[in-house]
Parts: structure tokens; sequence; C-alpha cells
């Protein structure tokens, strides 16, 4: 888009923010005029987010390519914050759910867009032993530690490095014994738009002192619609994935990775997400719907492989997901209650979003048998997730 027609698109914005004060709003524009801003700011610009608590200024910084996909990442927790893409008729609307300014981050329960870290997931009674030493890490979901603890990768400001009018690069070091992991972590997050509307995450960390664990992933919410009034129960969900990882009361991995053949797991082909949901199965209720790990088909052992695939019937976008990494939590938004006030003043209520978490399987570091999440001093992880959108 040229700068004209960012300037224009500024100029809807606000007429529409006006209306929306009155009307019903929706996709994009049902928003504040932070997010609004961005989105008519030229492509790679910052602009003001708000001030975080304690009174330090946060960032938004906006990627757009030439159709019209609108991507804003803040540097609190580089997190996502919106995602704007077309439908099958053109029309814009904002895909992931989030808030208006960091103060509904700092605020918020539910990580919207955050990057998860340093361990994503849970992790049993939140201990593991490694280099026979016992860590104990701050426990935040009953007895277990969940995306990283109290202070996460999701609720620190991290340093944001615009590489292009494309790509930002966001890092963050996080001390030896932060949320009780040991060794000094130099993290990594780098946003790319590219103009095949394919928004890329390309993770690294490396490791000081002692040795760690590491389990990065973006918690973005999708919804496909863009309105939240619509569950994601319609959304047509394919994964690429034959077996999971059953859980215990707790979600907490038993260890078993079961084939989902013959089972509401099976997802191996195209199926709508509400479609077993409710089925009388006891993972489905231990975890009050979909909320697992699904180990990801590959046969090569490295490399980007796609995972899944979400198709939104009505408007005909769709989203594939593409990951180095050998596990995706399917999250069906069971926890989401209405009751956190989100973007241009909306609510999100129960599955109305889902998630597609790329990850290291949840706690690993307490499963041998599992992929590992170890990172030694000198050694360098990596991974990346690509989201394509497209529409049918
Ligand atoms: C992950 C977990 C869920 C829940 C959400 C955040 O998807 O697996 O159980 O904690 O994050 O609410």
């Amino acid at each position: 888009m040229t700068y004209a027609g960012n300037l224009n698109m500024k100029r809807i914005a606000s007429t529409f923010l006006a209306a929306s004060l009155a009307a019903a709003c929706s996709g994009l524009w049902c928003t504040d005029e932070r997010i609004a801003g961005a989105a008519g700011a030229p492509s790679g610009a910052a602009t003001s987010f708000g001030k975080t608590a304690d009174g330090t200024e946060v960032l938004l910084y906006t990627l757009k390519n030439k159709h019209g996909v609108v991507v804003a990442i803040t540097n609190y927790g580089a997190t996502l914050v919106s995602l704007i893409v077309p439908d099958r008729l053109g029309r814009m609307a904002d895909v992931v759910w989030g808030y208006d300014s960091v103060a509904g981050y700092e605020q918020g329960k539910s990580y919207f867009g955050g990057t998860i870290g340093r361990y994503a997931n849970r992790i049993a009674k939140g201990s593991f032993a490694l280099g026979g030493e016992n860590y104990h890490l701050a426990k935040n979901n009953g007895h277990n530690s969940l995306h990283g603890g109290i202070q996460g990768f999701n609720r620190v400001i991290w340093k944001a490095i615009p590489l292009s009018s494309h790509a930002v690069e966001f890092t963050y070091t996080s001390k030896d014994g932060e949320e009780g992991y040991p060794g000094t972590l130099h993290v990594k997050v780098t946003y790319t738009l590219s103009g095949a509307n394919e928004l890329r995450l390309d993770y690294s960390a490396t490791d000081e002192g002692k040795d760690t664990i590491v389990n990065l992933t973006n918690h973005s919410y999708f919804n496909l619609t863009g309105d939240p009034q619509n569950t994601i129960l319609q959304h047509q969900v394919t994964l690429y994935a034959s077996r999971f990882t059953p859980v215990d009361a707790t979600l907490i991995p038993t260890g078993e990775l079961r084939p989902v053949k013959g089972t509401p797991f099976d997802f191996t082909r195209a199926s709508m997400v509400g479609e077993r949901i409710e089925q009388n199965n006891e993972q489905l209720k231990l975890a009050g719907g979909y909320d697992h790990n699904f180990v990801i088909d590959r046969s090569n052992e490295k490399g980007l492989v796609k995972a899944a695939e979400v198709y939104e019937p009505s408007t005909g976008r769709d989203m594939e997901v593409f990951t180095t990494e050998p596990g995706v939590q399917f999250y069906s938004g069971n926890f989401l209650d209405g009751t956190e006030k989100g973007k241009g003043g909306r609510t999100y209520g129960f599955r109305s979003a889902l998630t597609l978490e790329t990850q290291h399987y949840p706690d690993s570091p307490n499963h041998p048998e599992f992929p590992s999440t170890v990172l030694r001093p000198g050694e360098t992880f990596q991974s990346s997730t690509i989201y394509r959108f497209s529409t049918r």
C-alpha cells in the first residue's frame, strides 16, 4: 500500500472509531486509537503502546505487506497484538485476541499473543532435576508451573530492533535463577511478514553458566471470523498428527503417545472443532475440551513441516501452520470466560478463539522419553514457525 493509502486508512480508522462507540464494532476497527494509529503507520514504524504500571514506555511495531496485511507487535512480552488479514471478498479483520494497550497485557491472565518462555506449558509440581541438581520453579497453576511462571517472558520488556520494513527482532536476557530456572538465557525472536501473507517467527536462545531447559512458543488466540461473538466451534481444523500426549487431571502428560485414530482427537482430516468436543471422552472431560499436545508427524528429523491448518467457511479465511518443533498444543479456549476486557472494550467468551502453540511436549524435563529440552552453555536453540494466510 502506498503512503497515501496509509493516510487514507488512518482517516477511515478514525471515522469507524467514532462510529464504533455507538454501534456494535467488528473486525479491525473495533479497537482503540493506539492500534488504529499503528494500522495507519508506515511499515516498520513504531508507535506508543502506553506505559507500564512503573512508568516505562512500551512501543507497538507495525509490519505491512502489499496485500494489506497488517501485523502489530509490542516489545512488552514480544507479543503479537494484531493480525489483520483479508477474507475471500477482501474485507479485512483482526483475527487475534488482545488488549488496547500495555496495561491490559500487564493485568491479563490469558497470555494473548505473548512469547512464552522460559518453558512453554506445564512442568509438573514446578520441579525437575538436571545435572544432579533439583530445581524448583515458581508455581502458578495449582501445584504446577505454567508458561514460564509468574513473570514469564510474556510479562517482561524486550529490546526491539527493527531489521527492515518487514521484520522486527526482539531480544531478552533471562537471569540465572529467574522464576527458578538455572543458567543465564539470551533469547531472541524475530517476526517477519512476507509478501505471500506469511508471518514467520524465528526463535533462538543461548545459555551461559549452568545447563538449562528451554521451550518457546507464541500464544496467539485465533478466530478467523475476527468477531468474538462467534465461537471457533465451526472452524475446521486439520492437525498433521497421528498421536497426542494424553494428560492427567492437572493437564500434565502421562508419558503415553496415544494414537488419535478412532478418537475425537483425530484431526488428520479437517473436522469442525465443535463436532466431537462434547463427546463423553475422558481426555476431553479432563481438559474441558481440547487442550492437548499433538505429536507432529514428520519423516525428516529437522526442518519446517506443516503442523496444522484452520479453515473458516463463512469468511473463507485459511491459516496454515508450519514449524520445526515436534509438537503443537491445540487449545480450544476453554478457560476464556468473557470477564477480560479486550480490544475496543470487547470481551472474549468461552471457546471464542483457539491456539496452536508450536512447542516441545509439556513437562519434557520430567519425561526422558520425550524429545529433550535441555540447553547447555555454548549450544544454540533454534526454532521457526510460520503462519500462512490465504482464502478459499
Ligand atoms: C495453554 C494451556 C492451557 C491454558 C492456556 C492459557 O494453552 O495448555 O491449559 O493454560 O495456555 O490459559
